[in-house]
């Protein structure tokens, strides 16, 4: 089998191919918060570039020009394996009675049309993190239950916010109960280097988000329920990116004042979002609403400064500056936490510098590498 590179500029490129504009146009516009979305007509065009590059995932739909989805999934196969290159197949009832690709080759999830945006995203997702997702299964039990359980809240909300539904706070209390029992137990390595290989950024940053700002509330001595705010606002603090496009989402250099009015625009969405479930605590929307305001004034949304920005609302900004941070980005390699926190150090005008160095002391306390 041929060594096949991945595009370098960024591995969340996703290919999709069939005879139907609009379905690609459907297909472009469901994953464009997630994926750079390539869309081709001609499936030889495809193929010629799928020996050079291989995207993330490839969307193959049932008839395409000159030839059938099950056919154009055979001659992919024989030169990029299941791991290589997950594929969803997107038939009709008609083609898959003919042939289903997925019974012969690994890789091949079946999505029947007509389907739902999620449920399109669902299945790219399942697929492109089956391996990682699949490793969680050899975790310590607490720590993968964190993982699994906020992955399916993560992927709910999405299907809420699609709907224009509201989340009910308890689902997501119960979802976050075993992440908030691993941070009180001080078990919680695992599952945050488990995160850092999904795909899915905007929920590897929360999950990171809701796991830290945890540990920081431990660290001050939070207890109870205002615990579980801090670990509940975390997880949720960004679910408005899921709107924000991909291109701006995951942009390498500097965003232009275009893009960063959209990048601001997902606190608005977020608060949108939030403020339809009426039971949820008022620190949630503080932790989701404040994070990116600045000591001296000059944050967004709203502006606020000094003594209008609460602990929580600090203690929110520091997590996610270092969330932010360590991350890894499909443009950029994690930072070291002892960098990020040098970098902190300097952020006056930003940051809460005595909570700040209780973030840090706590961890210097910790041992191994977060
Ligand atoms: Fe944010
Ligand atoms: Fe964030």
């Amino acid at each position: 089998m041929t060594e096949i590179q991945t595009e370098t500029s960024g591995k969340n490129y996703l290919y999709a191919v069939s005879y139907n504009e609009q379905h690609l146009a459907q297909i472009k516009q469901a994953a464009h918060s997630f994926y750079r979305a390539r869309t081709f007509n001609d499936p030889h065009e495809l193929l010629d570039l799928l020996h050079k590059k291989a995207p993330s995932a490839l969307v193959v739909d049932g008839r395409l020009g000159g030839m059938s989805g099950a056919d154009f999934i055979a001659k992919v196969r024989t030169f990029l394996s299941g791991d290589m290159l997950p594929i969803v197949y997107t038939p009709s009832s008609t083609h898959i009675e003919a042939h289903d690709p997925s019974k012969d080759y690994p890789g091949v999830k079946v999505l029947e049309k007509p389907y739902r945006r999620t449920e399109l995203l669902h299945a790219i997702s399942s697929q492109v993190n089956s391996s990682i997702e699949s490793e969680w299964n050899d975790i310590e039990p607490v720590q993968q239950a964190a993982l699994k359980n906020t992955l399916e809240s993560f992927n709910s909300i999405a299907d809420l916010m699609s709907e224009g539904n509201p989340v009910a706070y308890e689902d997501v209390t119960a979802n976050c109960a075993p992440l908030l029992k691993a941070v009180q137990d001080q078990n919680y390595k695992e599952m945050l280097s488990g995160v850092r290989g999904h795909d899915n950024y905007s929920y590897v940053h929360s999950m990171r988000v809701a796991t830290l700002l945890s540990l920081f509330g431990s660290a001050i001595g939070i207890k109870g329920e205002d615990h579980m705010t801090l670990t509940a606002g975390g997880l949720l603090h960004d679910v408005g990116k899921m709107v924000i496009p991909h291109e701006v989402l995951n942009k390498a250099g500097k965003l232009d004042d275009k893009e960063f009015g959209v990048m601001k625009s997902h606190v608005t969405h977020t608060l949108e979002f939030l403020e339809k479930t009426q039971t949820l605590p008022k620190g949630v929307i503080i932790i989701a609403g404040e994070h990116h305001e600045k000591l001296d004034g000059t944050g967004y949304p709203f502006g606020l400064a000094g003594k209008e920005l609460n602990q929580l609302a600090r203690m929110a900004t520091i997590i996610d500056v270092f969330s932010a941070l360590t991350d890894r980005r499909v443009y950029k390699p994690p930072m070291s936490p002892e960098k990020a926190l040098g970098i902190m150090g300097s952020m006056t005008g930003h940051l809460d510098q005595t909570l700040t160095l209780i973030f840090k002391e706590m961890l210097l306390d910790s041992v191994g590498d977060l």
